[in-house]
């Protein structure tokens, strides 16, 4: 993109500025609203389903060509709106995303005219056989499935020559603060969505760093749950022993809202949503949106470390390229078998290749002798490692820079929560991850929500770039992207 077409696109931009914002009598602005203020205004009778969904598709025909975030909008999306102020306007009581917008990865499946491509044309077209288990959800909670968001296609499995926020369908999803920055994938267009004032709110996937990581170059939250608390059903996969699906908003809170109504077990994955009711707490999370996470008497542990943290951080060393190899051929074959129907165009492959698919390809696919040594290895470097960690030193999270703590995440399948932290000179955002062992999603929460009120970083996106002629097309790395040691700090509650 020229640095002329930017100039079109500030000028849209600004128009947004000036038009962009649905006000009514009581002045309510739906841009930066959280899902607390939209949920008064609608008992306010200040705001509907039906004009909350309006401004988003406003925002989406606006600034979509400039941040290519959204692949498609869901053509029933305003009659579910529509339902919805009706459903309302009979009273009773509803769950906290009655009538609330939802953007879903492109990965997550849909049983309506929507697509399910994994931003890949090879999908497109292809019919699945029910909705994903966490949509089913959403759909009973009454929130409006407002469309796909745009990601590194094939959730980065494709080419390691693939930019991060890349896909055939849409191109290059941008970074709203810094253009040319790297939005990192391969949740791209769900976070910058979200930051972009696209979307309320949106659902990722992570495999290894897939939500936690563009969550904190987009200035967004974004949790990153407990392998089991929510179900993987109809998404696509990458590797069913690391894969989740979590919640991205511009607050805690309102990832928290996202996350009441999607945990919890799913029949069409059963063994790993069977044991969400050993996380999930009576009364759901929004209890644990309170400010003393942080208590007067937190004790910040430094300097600890993880003595085999150099063998889990590399993942030919700990197994986890392998596992992502051997288990993606077996888990997607089951994935395209499990279609209803599949029209097969032609993948766009000469831009960035497909060796990593073509790896795959060439693994067995089945889970022998050799493959189970590999699963059991990751194992036990979760357990001498950071479990031990955690367990020895009584912690209760552990906080790192961005998301350099993924892996070690991954690996265990523990919950991470990534929470807007401040923006580098350049304008590109960081953020900081809150992580802690499988269930401590309710303390997670309470210290990241107290990190958020006490720091309150988030600002709206800059557009740096926009008016700057030196572009370049030179793919920036962001500047969290580094493979040394991660600098560890360590919190515990001293009670
Ligand atoms: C799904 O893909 C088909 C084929 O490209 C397209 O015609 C259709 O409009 C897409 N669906 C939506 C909701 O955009
Ligand atoms: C779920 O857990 C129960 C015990 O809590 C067990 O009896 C049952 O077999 C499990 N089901 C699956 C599908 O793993």
């Amino acid at each position: 993109m020229s640095f002329y077409s930017y100039l079109v696109c500030l000028l849209l931009v600004l128009t947004i500025n000036i038009s962009g914002h649905i006000q009514n009598s009581h002045s309510f602005s739906i841009k930066e609203a959280t899902i607390q203020d939209i949920q008064q205004a609608f008992k306010d009778k200040t705001l509907t389903s039906r004009k909350l969904v309006e401004y988003y598709i406003q925002q989406i025909e606006a600034l979509n060509p400039l941040l290519k975030a959204v692949i498609e909008v869901n053509p029933d999306v305003l009659d579910q709106a529509d339902q919805a102020d009706k459903e309302r306007s009979k009273g009773g009581s509803f769950s906290g995303m009655h009538g609330i917008p939802i953007l879903l990865k492109d990965n997550i499946g849909t049983k309506d005219k929507l697509n399910t491509s994994c931003g890949s044309y090879a999908l497109v077209g292809s019919v699945v056989p029910r909705d994903a288990g966490v949509v089913a959800k959403l759909r009973k909670s009454g929130a409006l499935i407002m469309g796909k968001a745009s990601m590194t296609e094939w959730g980065a499995m494709r080419s390691s020559r693939l930019p991060s926020g890349w896909c055939a369908i849409t191109g290059q999803g941008r970074n709203p603060y810094y253009l040319i920055g790297n939005p990192c994938g391969s949740s791209s267009g769900s976070a910058i969505a979200v930051t972009g004032n696209l979307i309320i709110v949106s659902l990722g996937t992570e495999t290894d760093g897939s939500i936690l990581c563009p969550c904190s170059h987009n200035s967004v939250c974004g949790i990153k749950p407990t392998l089991g608390l929510c179900s993987r059903s109809g998404m696509i996969p990458i590797a069913p022993s690391l894969d989740t699906v979590g919640p991205i908003g511009k607050t805690v809170t309102d990832v928290v809202y996202v996350l009441d109504e999607i945990v919890g077990y799913d029949e069409f994955d059963s063994e790993a949503t069977n044991s969400s009711k050993h996380y999930i707490p009576k009364d759901g999370y929004k209890q644990f949106l309170k400010k003393d996470g942080l208590a007067a008497g937190a004790v910040i542990v430094d300097k600890l470390s993880i003595p085999n943290i150099n063998s889990v951080l590399n993942p030919a060393l700990s197994g986890e390229s392998q596992v992502e190899r051997f288990v993606l051929k077996s888990s997607l074959n089951a994935y395209i078998e499990g279609l209803v129907y599949i029209f097969s165009s032609e993948e766009k492959t000469p831009t960035y290749g497909q060796e990593m698919l073509v790896a795959a390809e060439r693994t067995s696919g089945k889970i022998g002798a050799a493959e189970i040594k590999v699963l059991e290895k990751m194992r036990k470097l979760d357990k001498d490692g950071f479990v031990t960690l955690m367990e020895k030193n009584n912690l209760d999270a552990i906080v790192t820079p961005a998301s350099q703590f993924s892996t070690v995440l991954a690996i265990g399948g523990h919950p991470g929560i990534s929470v807007p932290a401040g923006y580098h000179p350049n304008g590109l955002p960081i953020g900081i991850t809150f992580g802690g062992l499988r269930g401590s999603e309710p303390k997670l929460i309470e210290i990241s929500y107290t990190f958020e009120q006490l720091t309150l970083a988030r600002k709206p996106p800059f557009y740096q770039m926009l008016t700057k002629p030196q572009y370049t097309t030179t793919q920036e790395q962001g500047i969290t992207s580094s493979n040394s040691d991660p600098l560890i700090e360590m919190i515990t509650s001293s009670n």
